[in-house]
C-alpha cells in the first residue's frame, strides 16, 4: 500500500459542517457502505444496521434531536449507525463506532463530506424517528453532502503528552 496516500485520507477528513445544495447520488453512498462494511468487529459479528435518510423532513426531524444536530437538515443526506445489543451485548458501542468511523473516512476519500453529530443521550428520539426497535442502539448520526467548506484541522494533543512507554506515567524525553 502507498503509504503517504493512505496517511493522507486519515489526515484530510474533516468534520464537514457546510455543504453544497447539490444532491448526493445513492450509488455514491452505498460505494462508502461496501468500504464500511470492511470495519472489524469482535467476534466478526458485524452488529451493525445503516438507514440512509434523504426524505427532508425526517431529516428535519433529526436535526432537532439537539443544537448540534442541526446540520442533519442542511446537508442532503443523514445516515444513522445503529448496532445490535443482543447479537453484541459487550461490544455494540465499539463495533457500532468502527463502523462509524470507516463510513466517515470512506465517505471522505469518495469526495464526500461528513459530521458525525451525537445520539447516545437521545436514543430513543432517534429510533423513534427512524423506526428502530429498542434493542438497536443508535451509535451515531451522520450529516453527509459534497463540502463547502475545507476547515483547517482541530488542535490535537502532542504524541509526547499522550504516549507512555512500558507503563502509565513514564512519558517521552
Ligand atoms: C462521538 C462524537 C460525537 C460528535 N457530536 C457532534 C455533534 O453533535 N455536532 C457536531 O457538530 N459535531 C460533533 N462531533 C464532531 C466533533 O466535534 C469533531 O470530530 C471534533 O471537533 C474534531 O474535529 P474533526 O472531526 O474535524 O477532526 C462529534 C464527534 C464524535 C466522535
Amino acid at each position: 500500500m502507498e503509504s503517504e496516500k493512505c496517511l493522507e485520507a486519515l489526515l484530510t477528513r474533516r468534520s464537514i459542517r457546510r455543504f453544497k445544495p447539490d444532491d448526493v447520488p445513492l450509488d455514491l453512498v452505498l460505494k462508502a457502505v461496501d468500504v464500511a462494511r470492511f470495519a472489524p468487529s469482535a467476534r466478526n459479528g458485524q452488529p451493525w444496521e445503516l438507514v440512509v435518510v434523504r426524505d427532508k423532513e425526517r431529516r428535519e426531524k433529526l436535526s432537532k434531536i439537539h443544537p448540534w444536530a442541526r446540520y442533519a437538515a442542511e446537508a442532503p443526506v443523514a445516515i444513522v449507525v445503529l448496532s445490535d445489543t443482543r447479537r453484541a451485548p459487550d461490544s455494540y458501542m465499539i463495533d457500532g463506532s468502527l463502523v462509524a468511523m470507516y463510513l466517515w473516512l470512506a465517505l471522505h476519500c469518495l469526495g464526500l463530506g461528513a459530521v458525525w453529530l451525537h445520539t447516545v443521550p437521545v436514543a430513543d428520539t432517534v429510533r423513534r424517528i427512524i423506526g428502530a426497535p429498542d434493542h438497536l442502539f443508535p451509535v451515531a448520526l451522520f450529516a453527509v453532502g459534497y463540502p463547502d467548506e475545507r476547515p483547517a484541522a482541530r488542535p490535537r494533543r502532542e504524541v509526547r503528552d499522550i504516549v507512555h512507554l512500558e507503563s502509565f506515567g513514564s512519558k517521552l524525553e
